[in-house]
């Protein structure tokens, strides 16, 4: 099984390229399953349902979130229906929406995970903990699993990374919005990514307009921080290959496409 993940869609110009370059990006490398992480996708900040059913009508199929999954208050009317929508499994017990869900493909199925880290990050549950508890479900129902781990630090990612090499597919990092240049596939056949980076403004600082954010580096005081509404783009994910038997990763190819890594047919 091929699974496409896009990383962090940052506002319009995230959602623009996103609807851009996912059909060139199946065509090129039909995947069965598209995954992109949408925390981002309003205006930088959290979630619309028009957003999330714009998703899923540009080939989107699973969509994952992270800390700004209530930024939006819009989440609160949509989220209980939204049955391609994970938010982190380890939000403290009676938060709307679910952190898991089973994609079916054929005669298979993908269990896509969505998971927040806790260094410098709010104190949510456990990760560590809260995997162990929904792998115990997922791996009863199928070995395919795929899992977003949204977190801040490069060591938690790595930790999460070893903790589940070779008891799920794949585990990609999103929220630090620069992709990372270590993928490879762990010794018992995880694949691994610290971060997938960001689909959105390209010269922003992690899609965020520069100015405020030099300005508040510079003087300390507070910034009002705003999405980059024009120019230049960047699309950042990453392709899954997965033995359909094992669940074991075969291939992961991260993907970036910007003015400077143009697409290549
Ligand atoms: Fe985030």
């Amino acid at each position: 099984m091929r699974v496409m993940f896009i990383g962090d869609v940052v506002g319009a110009l995230g959602r623009k390229t996103l609807e851009e370059y996912v059909p060139k990006l199946k065509k090129k490398f039909r995947p069965q399953v598209t995954i992109c992480n949408g925390e981002n996708a309003a205006s930088g900040r959290g979630i619309t349902g028009k957003i999330y059913k714009k998703f899923l009508q540009d080939g989107v199929d699973v969509v994952t979130l992270g800390n700004h999954t209530w930024d939006n208050r819009d989440i609160f009317e949509f989220i209980g229906d939204a049955k391609k929508m994970i938010r982190p499994a380890n939000f403290p017990e009676g938060t709307p929406g679910m952190g898991m869900v089973f994609v079916k493909v054929n005669q298979l199925e993908l269990a896509v995970i969505n998971l927040q880290a806790r260094t410098f990050m709010v104190d949510i549950d456990d990760p560590f903990k809260k995997i162990d508890e929904l792998l115990a479900i997922a791996q009863a129902r199928t070995p395919l699993i795929f899992v977003d781990f949204h977190g801040e630090t490069t060591s938690e990612k790595q930790a999460m990374g070893w903790y589940l090499d070779g008891r799920v597919s794949a585990v990609v990092g999103t929220h630090t919005h620069v992709q990372t240049n270590d993928a490879r596939i762990l010794p018992k056949g995880t694949a691994y990514l610290t971060d997938a980076g960001m689909t959105g403004p390209y010269d922003g600082i992690l899609g965020m307009k520069r100015e405020p954010i030099i300005e508040k580096f510079i003087t300390a005081l507070p910034q009002r921080f705003e999405v980059v509404e024009s120019g230049r783009t960047i699309l950042s994910g990453c392709i899954v290959e997965i033995n359909e038997k094992t669940g074991h990763a075969t291939l992961i190819q991260p993907i970036q496409i910007s003015d400077d890594r143009p697409f290549d047919e």
